[in-house]
């Protein structure tokens, strides 16, 4: 962290208190109060984290009031039209984009590292069939540590990186299988010819009874919806993971609590909530009875697919999003979707009413991601899934930069005590 030599003032019952301020690349200035209440004896307030800096980080920036996201300096609307998601993950990890023999060989790496270990497969067959496929993630991820004893050392560097390409090779192999297992389709080992992106289209949708053929458009549009979920700062599955790992736990448990947080319909789960919220619309003409919902306060209901904790502007992932929607639509000759009519008309509506504008409740990323992943054939059960696939690096990346901080310690946040005061125990025959 940079040297700083600007200061806040906090005056307390006529203490002043002089606060170090860091001075970021970009963003807004930081408060350091980590020596605050040693000092002052008073704590900060802040929950859901919404003026806080939980660390600092090289990975990713976004700028929300513009509606910029970076990977390691790189705007996501480029990396997402000239890069994949394997360049975009060596990116992520290393901190640079990756010359031609470096990429190939992480490409390799990540390609032998696909298959799971033949008696996971037992884990699948513990669950009901119904069984939610991120159940199925967050309990056969979490079990992988029971597996991979040879990279759960979190002080050995080289089992760090193990644990990383095994994670990001594995996830997806493990998503399809909870796929097969939920239809009752056998499953379908990873190939080796295949890139990152069709291999997972194969292991979902290929049947040992016939060829299958991964479409290239498809598996473009694939590649490019793991690209736009890869990584997102400090959101709430990120911070799970890091607090997971500042115990010292070990990646694969780490992993599986991100994947359980990620989950939420307020997180992860939104895109699957979102495409139930847009059939349940059904046709244009219920859009104003929706939104009329959304907006009265004493209805609980909220637009699945709008509104950022950060991005106060259009989420720059929807753009890229939504022109994926159109191309793949186009591709399969579905492009008068009913569900994306509604969705373009809900988009419309919305960011014409005043409560959104004012609100800046802008579409983010998961409004556009369930209409192509309908679209593609994926059950909506499955969105989640393919969120947590895409967000493994991120999860990694960050998992490896906390670890390799030696300012890192356990995170062990405190309170604002509102209960009983000191008071003595009374015996039941006096209550
Ligand atoms: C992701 O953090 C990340 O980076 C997450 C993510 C990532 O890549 O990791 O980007 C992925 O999680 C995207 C967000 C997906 N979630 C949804 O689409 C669910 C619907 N959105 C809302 O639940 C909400 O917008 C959140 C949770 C996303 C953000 O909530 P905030 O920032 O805590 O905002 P808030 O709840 O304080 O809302 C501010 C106001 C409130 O009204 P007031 O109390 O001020 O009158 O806006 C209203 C809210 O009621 N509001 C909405 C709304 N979202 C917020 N009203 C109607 N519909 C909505 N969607």
């Amino acid at each position: 962290m940079a040297d700083t030599t600007k200061t806040a003032t906090l005056t307390i019952d006529g203490t002043d208190y002089e606060l170090p301020v860091h001075q970021p690349t970009a963003g807004p200035d930081v408060v350091d109060i980590r020596k605050l209440y040693g000092q002052a004896g008073v704590f900060t307030y802040d929950p859901g984290f919404t003026s806080t800096a939980s660390c600092d980080s090289t990975i990713t920036y976004i700028d929300g009031d513009a509606g910029i996201l970076t990977h390691r300096g790189y705007p996501i609307d480029q990396l997402a039209g000239k890069s994949h998601f394997l360049e975009v993950c060596f990116l992520l990890l290393y901190g640079y984009l990756p010359k031609a023999e470096e990429l190939e060989d992480f490409e390799t790496t990540v390609t032998r590292h696909t298959m799971i270990h033949e008696q996971m497969h037992n884990f699948f067959r513990g669950f009901r069939r119904d069984a939610h496929p991120m159940a199925t993630m967050v309990g056969v991820v979490g079990a992988m540590s029971a597996f991979y004893h040879d990279s759960t050392d979190i002080s050995d560097e080289r089992q760090r990186e193990i644990a990383s390409f095994r994670l990001i090779a594995k996830m997806p192999t493990i998503a399809a299988m909870a796929y097969k297992y939920s239809i009752g389709q056998p499953f379908v080992y990873p190939r080796n010819d295949l890139d990152y992106a069709a291999n997972f289209l194969h292991m979902c949708f290929s049947v040992p009874a016939e060829e299958y053929h991964v479409d290239p458009i498809l598996a473009r549009a694939m590649d490019r919806i793991f690209t736009l979920h890869a990584d997102h700062e400090q959101n709430a599955s990120t911070s799970t993971v890091r607090l997971a790992s500042s115990s010292g736990a070990n990646p694969f448990a780490c992993v599986a609590a991100g994947i359980a947080c990620l989950w939420g319909p307020a997180h992860g789960g939104a895109n699957q909530a979102c495409l139930e919220m847009l059939k349940e619309i059904g046709t244009p003409d219920q859009i104003p009875e929706y939104i009329a919902r959304a907006k009265d306060k004493n209805d609980p209901f909220r637009l699945m697919g709008f509104g950022h904790r950060v991005y106060k502007n259009f989420d720059p992932r929807a753009k890229v999003m939504k022109q994926s929607a159109d191309e793949v639509l186009d591709l399969l000759g579905v492009e008068d979707n009913p569900t994306l009519q509604v969705a373009k008309d809900l988009e419309k509506a919305a960011l014409e009413d005043p409560y959104f504008t004012e609100k800046k409740l802008f579409p983010n990323v998961d409004f556009y991601s369930g209409i192509i992943l309908e679209a593609m054939g994926f059950p909506t059960a499955m969105f989640t899934p393919i969120f947590a696939l895409s967000r493994t690096v991120g999860w990694v990346s960050q998992w490896k930069e906390q670890l390799s901080d030696p300012q890192m310690k356990i995170g062990r946040p405190r309170q604002l005590y509102q209960g009983e005061n000191l008071r003595d125990y009374v015996d039941i025959e006096n209550r």
